[in-house]
């Protein structure tokens, strides 16, 4: 679909709805209602998802065997605790676009980025600079920042950060190769955002993922905003690592368990130092409960604990519905959605209000963020008021995600035209 076949009115968005192949899914999931009963407009799925209405059956099953199993349940469950971490590893890998021994679904996001930047961050007195985005999410800055100091180096002179030209929102792809073929014998590791949280800028992983290798850096990524939102193939865009949260775009449920991916350049690794804990230890002398750790092959090697079942199972009720969406199909959907959320807001731009995020497919996903320079808070407070679930980032962006599952045409009309009332 092109921005030339899109049409204003609404019959174009319900006729849209009727023709989508994949509208049927948005009933699958708990739509949240206002105050008067009526469904909101839901546009929050790059924070958090929704929740598929199979989630609760999903939780009750591993419930029910608790109950009835106690212990047992480990290894005569439906599905045995012992091995439910891996009833999420074919879809995930499949998600990512990697080999199945290269994900690990585990811990959270920051703990998972502690745990790579612990393998994978090797700085010496030479080459100890870490490069990542100006702005980037909080919690991956505290954390770098915080890895710098533990190996004795101040973020002043090793934190070195990509940042857009005066002027303009986003990142040029030529200045990230420039600062990487400038600086990259200095530079250790490269950590960025798959998908800037801020601007929805979708980096190219695997160009970025190129030049930091040809330079010698390690090379990782965030993807908590492109994890179930853009098309990922980590194993051939090859960079070291990556991590991830489940509860946006993956509907996993608020703080659900994240992901882990470790290239399988480094499945033997054996030499690297890691941060060991019990469930990454070799499975077949696990429970000869032995004092020396021998981790296990690939992402998994990097697990700590025994997985959170009951953290668990609202992915997979998740991912089940992912699987049978079928991920070209949801990219398309969301490719002609966002369209059509830009196309609408594109009669109501101003100096005062403007879209950040890129306009080619290949640099976005399903999310727009909105610069709004006078009274922003304001207009996300009244869009909060008429029923439209958005968010503000400090100082000046609304971020609006239309995802693919549960979205449909009719919400991204609405919210034009309560958007287009919603401003002074
Ligand atoms: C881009 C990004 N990185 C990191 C995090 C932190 O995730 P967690 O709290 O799961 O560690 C978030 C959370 O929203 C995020 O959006």
């Amino acid at each position: 679909m092109t921005p030339g076949s899109y049409q204003s009115n609404e019959e174009f968005a319900c006729e849209m709805d009727a023709r989508d192949p994949l509208a049927h899914f948005r009933d699958r999931f708990h739509i949240p209602k206002i105050p008067n009963g009526q469904e909101c407009i839901y546009l929050c799925g790059h924070s958090l998802g929704l929740q598929p209405k199979t989630v609760a059956a999903y939780v009750q099953q591993e419930l029910r065997d608790w109950a009835e199993l106690g212990v047992e349940g480990h290894f005569r469950g439906k599905h045995p605790w012992f091995t439910y971490h891996r009833l999420l590893t074919g879809q995930t890998a499949q998600l990512v676009g990697a080999d199945s021994s290269e994900v690990v679904v585990m811990n959270s996001l920051t703990v998972n980025l502690h745990l790579m930047m612990t393998s994978f961050y090797r700085p010496t007195a030479t080459r100890h600079k870490i490069l990542m985005e100006r702005g980037a999410f909080p919690s991956d800055q505290y954390a770098l920042k915080s890895q710098i100091r533990f190996h004795g180096f101040e973020p002043a002179s090793s934190l070195v950060e990509l940042r857009p030209r005066t002027g303009e929102p986003c990142m040029r792809e030529e200045d990230i190769d420039l600062l990487i073929d400038r600086e990259g014998h200095s530079i250790a590791a490269i950590l960025l955002g798959g998908v800037n949280y801020v601007t929805g800028q979708a980096f190219d992983i695997a160009g970025i993922t190129a030049a930091g290798h040809e330079k010698g850096c390690i090379v990782g990524f965030d993807l908590a905003h492109a994890a179930g939102n853009i098309p990922l193939r980590l194993h051939d865009w090859g960079p070291d690592f990556a991590v991830w949260c489940s509860y946006k775009y993956l509907n996993g449920g608020p703080g659900c368990v994240g992901g882990c991916f470790v290239h399988q350049r480094h499945a033997h690794a054996w030499s690297l130092p890691r941060f060991a804990g019990w469930w990454g230890h070799d499975e077949k002398t696990r429970f000869k409960m032995g004092p020396d750790f021998h981790p296990m092959e690939g992402a998994e090697g990097w697990q700590l604990s025994n997985p959170p079942v009951l953290a668990l199972a609202p992915l997979r009720a998740s991912m089940d519905i992912f699987s049978e969406a079928g991920l070209d199909a949801l990219r398309a959907k969301s490719v002609s959605l966002t369209g059509y959320l830009e196309f609408l807001l594109r009669k109501t731009l101003s100096s005062e209000c403007s879209i950040i995020t890129p306009a080619e497919e290949t640099h976005r996903g399903a999310q727009l963020s909105i610069r709004l320079s006078r009274r922003g808070r304001e207009i996300c407070d009244r869009l909060a008021a008429v029923g439209v679930i958005s968010d503000w980032r400090e100082p000046d962006i609304l971020r609006v995600a239309p995802v693919p599952l549960y979205n449909s045409y009719a919400d991204v009309f609405q919210f034009a035209q309560r958007f287009s009332a919603a401003l002074p």
